[in-house]
């Protein structure tokens, strides 16, 4: 993101009615990380034991929901590519020390997939710290346009771990600064990506302020991508949910600003937004641009949690779009709840919206006036997989 949005977030923190005590001591800092991670795990086992997963094959044909008496109903179809590719899986293992696997690297497994590719192809990662490949700090796991289809599997106990640590402002290849677009760890340019148990970061670290610190763990310009069990641990912009359908369930993010922004029209189901930010930071960052676009971001069930004080979502976009419902939000939300980025003119183009959530944070009172407290009718496009066309793309991940 553009770093007019540190100047215009450092100007906030000198708005006298944003002042607030910040109560986590920084050397509690790693074992207030540790705790809440265990915390996730921990509920996230209850989360399963509750909840049904996701319907398996009988989601190739399903009935839409009608909207009101009468609807029509219509037939659903699984997007046929997506059904031809599941019924030809290939499997590949990647262990890190070389012991048990067809590849020592996660880019040699996928540099081995011909392209284009046309089936399900399954790496699966043993665990360990997957850092650049080769060697070479510029040599980053992409995932190209032509390789749709692949499926990151790690293990539910010890999942793999792919790690990098670039900025905006480091310098690439061609000795001009990445931008935040190419500092991602993980870059998936594919569409129909799946991810079942790994840890994605960026560990560089960052102070808010400060000018080219964005550090991407995972970017996600593909569309159908589906991430489980997976984790997402940066500073700022530590998702970048650039563009198309997305899913994300049980999945915990980390981060201090911004730290779930782009264009994306994305459902985050039973997730975990964990704020390590120590001031006024946001949570999200949409840039829905137009009212005619389908994209936002949409928190089902989930858990808003952490230190600082944070906006549930900034209005990047002016039409940015974001709701929360059935959602604990913790005492970290601001009474305000929503920032229009300092652009008043967004605050009639944003969609704020809110639906049954629960906790301190959720206290209505405070919040702006054009923050949206949604009716059933209005809320109801927005909980559930129907948001993202689930029906055409989501099957059981194995
Ligand atoms: C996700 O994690 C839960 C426990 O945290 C585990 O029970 C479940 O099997 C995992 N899902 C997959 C697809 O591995
Ligand atoms: C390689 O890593 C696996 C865990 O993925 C471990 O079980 C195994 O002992 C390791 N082997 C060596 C030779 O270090
Ligand atoms: C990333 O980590 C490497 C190795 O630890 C270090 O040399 C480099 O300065 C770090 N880069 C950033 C941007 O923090
Ligand atoms: C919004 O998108 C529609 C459809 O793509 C386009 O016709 C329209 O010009 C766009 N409006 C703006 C303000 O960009
Ligand atoms: C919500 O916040 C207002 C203002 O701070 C307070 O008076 C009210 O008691 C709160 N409501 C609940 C249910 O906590």
């Amino acid at each position: 993101m553009a770093s007019i949005s540190h100047l215009q977030l450092s100007l906030l923190l000198l708005l006298p009615s944003l002042t607030f005590t910040i109560t986590l001591a920084s050397s509690s800092w790693s074992s207030a990380k540790e705790i809440n991670y265990n915390k996730w795990i921990s509920w996230n086992i209850k989360n399963y034991q509750q909840r049904a997963t996701l319907k398996g094959t009988e989601s190739i044909v399903l009935e839409a929901r009608g909207r009101g008496r009468g609807a029509a109903r219509k037939v659903v179809l699984l997007d046929a590519k997506l059904r031809k590719a599941e019924m030809n899986k290939v499997s590949l293992s990647v262990s890190q020390n070389g012991s048990g696997g067809d590849f020592k690297t996660i880019g040699d497994a996928l540099n081995s997939i011909p392209l284009p590719n046309t089936n399900r192809v399954i790496l699966l990662i043993k665990p360990g710290v997957y850092r650049y490949d080769r060697g070479d700090s510029r040599e980053k796991i992409s995932i190209p346009r032509a390789l749709p289809f692949v499926t990151f599997a790690g293990d539910a106990n010890e999942p793999p771990t792919i790690t990098g640590n670039d900025t905006a402002s480091v310098a690439g290849r061609d000795g001009t600064p990445l931008g935040t677009f190419h500092s991602a760890t993980v870059a998936v340019d594919a569409n129909f990506f799946v991810a079942i148990n790994v840890k994605y970061e960026n560990t560089a670290p960052h102070e808010i302020g400060s000018i080219g610190g964005q550090g991407v763990a995972l970017r996600i310009s593909g569309t159908k991508a589906a991430f489980y069990n997976c984790s997402f641990y940066g500073t700022q912009d530590t998702l970048y949910d650039h563009k198309g359908l997305h899913y994300f369930n049980n999945c915990f993010f980390q981060g201090s600003v911004d730290f779930i922004f782009g264009y994306g029209r994305s459902l985050y189901e039973n997730c975990y937004l964990n704020s390590i930010a120590k001031k006024v930071a946001s949570l999200t960052a949409q840039k829905r641009s137009n009212a005619s676009l389908g994209s936002g971001f949409l928190f089902k069930d989930s858990v808003v949690t952490g230190s600082g004080q944070v906006y549930l979502g900034r209005a990047w976009g002016e039409y940015s779009r974001v709701v929360f419902s059935y959602t604990f939000l913790d005492k970290v939300v601001l009474p305000q709840g929503w920032s229009d980025w300092g652009d008043q003119k967004r605050d009639s183009g944003v969609y704020y919206g809110e639906y049954k959530c629960s906790g301190p944070g959720a206290n209505s009172t405070g919040r702006v006036p054009w923050a949206r407290m949604l009716t059933d009718e209005e809320a109801e496009p927005f909980i559930g997989t129907h948001y993202v066309e689930g029906n055409t793309w989501l099957i059981k991940p194995f």
